[in-house]
């Protein structure tokens, strides 16, 4: 018998009071998953509230759809990507609502569920979609690139430094269809790279040299820092007035994507800085709820380590419905 799929919601109490969440209030959780943080929300709503839940993975969708299912026609469910979270939201009757969250990344569930390619700790197909039934796989990267590109991909998404090194050990050794076969070329490009023992950082922190590679490939496949670049800005204009975007990144990229959204929002000028007087007209639409980033606690840490780079940052609007 396999074990049902799991995954824990990263600082759910955090994000149910970051939202505000109140009785009779409309959420959009654009990153349903398991449906965790939706069952924390759609409980925290009612009487009254109602919650859409968005996910590109079909998987998802399903044992969201069952968990979600006794809150009947309060919870409305939608496979899609969250770069379209506009229409998605409009054709659901989702327009000003009340808190948007984002729980960034991939699941527990994806990365532990066979045949996924996620992982370097398993030997499966280089595939990493999160949306199994279409786009491009990692294969279909690592196959199709050329090396300046392949390079660069690693390099910009994977702040790997042995980038180019392992682009050109890919292109000599390729095809590559596996993951232990990619991660295998990763550490053996680590242990002959200058420095020796890997790309992985120094100390008790030391991560697999593979790591950032498939991170690198994961972001790619996947229009990750696209997807959420698109989201943001849409997603603000789903707020009523005093709506909340919440955001759980797990790498510095998607946090730097974020905090430059709101930060842009966030400012009442954007004239260049040695400008005299501001003839731009830009009006802040958002407030940052803190200028710092919530991190989980270190109880959660411990009880789930997946928690450990989740950084959390929250936004309300501000003036006028978008
Ligand atoms: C970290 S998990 C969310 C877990 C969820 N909060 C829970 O409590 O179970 C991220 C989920 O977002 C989905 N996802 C990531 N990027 C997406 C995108 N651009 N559009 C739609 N879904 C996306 C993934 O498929 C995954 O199921």
């Amino acid at each position: 018998m396999t074990a049902a799929p799991q995954h824990e919601p990263v600082m759910l109490q955090e994000i149910v009071e970051a939202l505000g969440v109140r009785h009779g209030g409309r959420y959009v959780d654009a990153t349903l998953g398991l449906g965790g943080h939706s069952s924390a929300l759609a409980a925290a709503s009612q009487p009254g509230g109602r919650l859409l839940g968005i996910d590109r993975d079909p998987n998802a969708i399903r044992i969201a759809s069952e968990r979600l299912s006794s809150y009947g026609d309060a919870v409305v469910i939608a496979r899609g990507e969250f770069a379209d979270i506009a229409s998605i939201c409009d054709e659901r009757g989702f327009r000003l609502v009340d808190g948007i969250l984002f729980d960034l990344g991939v699941s527990s569930m994806q990365l532990d569920m066979p045949g996924r390619g996620f992982s370097f700790m398993r030997d499966e197909p280089l595939d990493m979609r999160m949306d199994p039934e279409g786009g491009m796989t990692a294969a279909d990267i690592v196959n199709t690139y050329d090396e300046a590109r392949l390079a660069a991909l690693i390099w910009e998404y994977g702040e790997e430094r042995n980038s180019r090194r392992i682009a050109r050990a890919i292109v000599a050794r390729r095809p590559l269809h596996t993951t232990s076969a990619l991660a295998n070329l990763v550490e053996g490009v680590a242990r002959h790279a200058p420095g020796g023992r890997g790309s992985g950082g120094r100390g008790p922190e030391r991560i697999h040299p593979a790591t950032r590679t498939f991170q690198a490939l994961r972001i790619a496949v996947n229009g990750e820092i696209d997807q959420i670049e698109r989201a943001l800005v849409d997603a603000e204009g789903l707020l009523g007035p005093s709506g909340r975007i919440a955001v759980i990144s797990f790498h510095s990229l998607e946090d730097r994507a974020v905090k430059t959204f709101f930060r842009d929002r966030a400012r009442d000028c954007i004239c260049p800085p040695r400008q005299p007087v501001c003839t731009c007209d830009h009006r802040a639409t958002l407030r940052e709820i803190s200028r710092k980033i919530t991190r989980p606690t270190e109880a959660e840490v411990a009880r789930n380590p997946r928690a450990r780079s989740a950084r959390l940052r929250v936004a309300e609007h501000i003036g006028q419905a978008a």
